[in-house]
């Protein structure tokens, strides 16, 4: 059994092959690509030609030939929201929530399509109560995907949003009796789950990323963005290299998210009986940043890890660029993991 994931980003797209083998994963194949400069925010149609070339042409030398694909959208073209409802069966539910969605996706819901998830039963005040998880994906948005994918002559099967496609990536090290917090910091935009039990029970997105940290670098030290992209994914937050400069130049980005970070987690205590975060969950190729979990642990005063989909999932024949750069794969193979976990 194979299965294919397609993540494309702001500034990458990304494919994958996976394949069961007995209680084994394999790799089978895994292909990046620059995604085109305009890229999927583009609403001409020449723009989606282009990405449609490219991942055309990135699918044909990665030899993946399934036509039938998993994809992700970002987490600020979708509205997630987690309700607390009464414990009623499915039907029940989806009953309720057509009523219920209304108020809570800032939307006319004739403009975009609904999913919904049960997540955490419990009690609250003597009540049986449940989490639901909604999503609410914009109808034009949807329609953009998958008219660059008929471009590709593929065949979407499921379109999720991606801090859904990172939770399942990480979900061996997630499904504990701790409180996490994943932070997916990609080059656009920086999305979080807070994970209780292996459950999410808040996600929300920031428009912060990569990109902005590289351009802070280039603004304060003079230099183009080139040079201040090779900068920071060698020297980071280390205090050796031009007297700190670079450090310095990207702390308020980061700062900007952990201060989120503080607010969700303040939220969650509120909601959750006093209850800590016991771990922060790095992900997204910003994780990569030389000194980013250091810079976490300091700051929160948590426990901090860099995910590493290889080593959660034990998949083999991974190359090893790709094992080092670890934490930029975990959406296209959260998606490709759809179909097999
Ligand atoms: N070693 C590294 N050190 C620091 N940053 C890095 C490193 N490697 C990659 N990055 C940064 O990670 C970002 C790319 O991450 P990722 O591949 O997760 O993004 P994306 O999926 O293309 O974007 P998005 O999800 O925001 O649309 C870029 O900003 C890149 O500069
Ligand atoms: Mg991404």
């Amino acid at each position: 059994m194979r299965t294919f994931g397609l993540d494309i980003g702001t500034t990458s797209i990304k494919a994958a092959l996976l394949r069961k083998e007995g209680e084994g994963i394999i790799l089978d194949s895994i292909t990046v690509a620059p995604a085109p400069p305009k890229g999927i925010l583009s609403e001409s149609l020449v723009d989606h030609q282009a990405i449609a070339n490219e991942i055309k042409e990135m699918l044909q030398s990665a030899q993946i030939k399934i036509p039938d694909v998993v994809l992700s959208l970002p987490e600020n073209q979708v509205y997630t929201k987690i309700i607390e409802m009464p414990q009623l069966s499915e039907q029940e539910l989806s009953a309720a929530l057509k009523f219920e969605m209304e108020q809570y996706i800032p939307l006319p819901l004739d403009q975009v399509r609904t999913d919904w998830q049960e997540m955490e039963k419990r009690e609250v005040a003597g009540k049986q109560v449940m989490d639901v998880m909604i999503v609410a994906a914009p109808i034009v948005v949807l329609a953009k995907y998958e008219k660059v994918l008929a471009l590709a002559s593929l065949n979407p099967q499921a379109i999720e949003s991606e801090i859904i496609s990172v939770h399942r990536a990480l979900f061996p090290i997630l499904n504990t009796q701790t409180n996490n917090i994943i932070v997916h910091i990609g080059s656009a935009t920086t999305s979080i789950a807070i994970v209780k039990n292996g459950l999410i029970s808040m996600a929300f997105s920031i428009g912060v990323g990569g990109l902005a940290i590289t351009r802070a670098i280039s603004v304060d030290l003079g230099i183009d963005l080139t040079q201040a992209e090779n900068f920071k994914k060698v020297y980071g937050l280390s205090n050796d290299a031009f007297e700190g400069k670079i450090g310095k130049a990207l702390t308020p980005i980061l700062e900007s998210i952990t201060g989120d970070l503080r607010k969700a987690t303040l939220l969650f205590k509120e909601k959750n009986g006093g209850a800590a975060i016991n771990q922060v969950v790095l992900s997204g190729g910003t994780a990569l940043l030389p000194g980013i979990d250091v810079y976490f642990t300091n700051t929160l005063s948590t426990q901090v890890a860099v995910s590493n989909v290889w080593k959660v999932h034990g998949i083999s024949n991974v190359p090893d660029q790709v094992v080092v750069d670890a934490p930029s794969y975990n959406v296209v193979i959260g998606l490709a993991l759809r179909g097999l976990v």
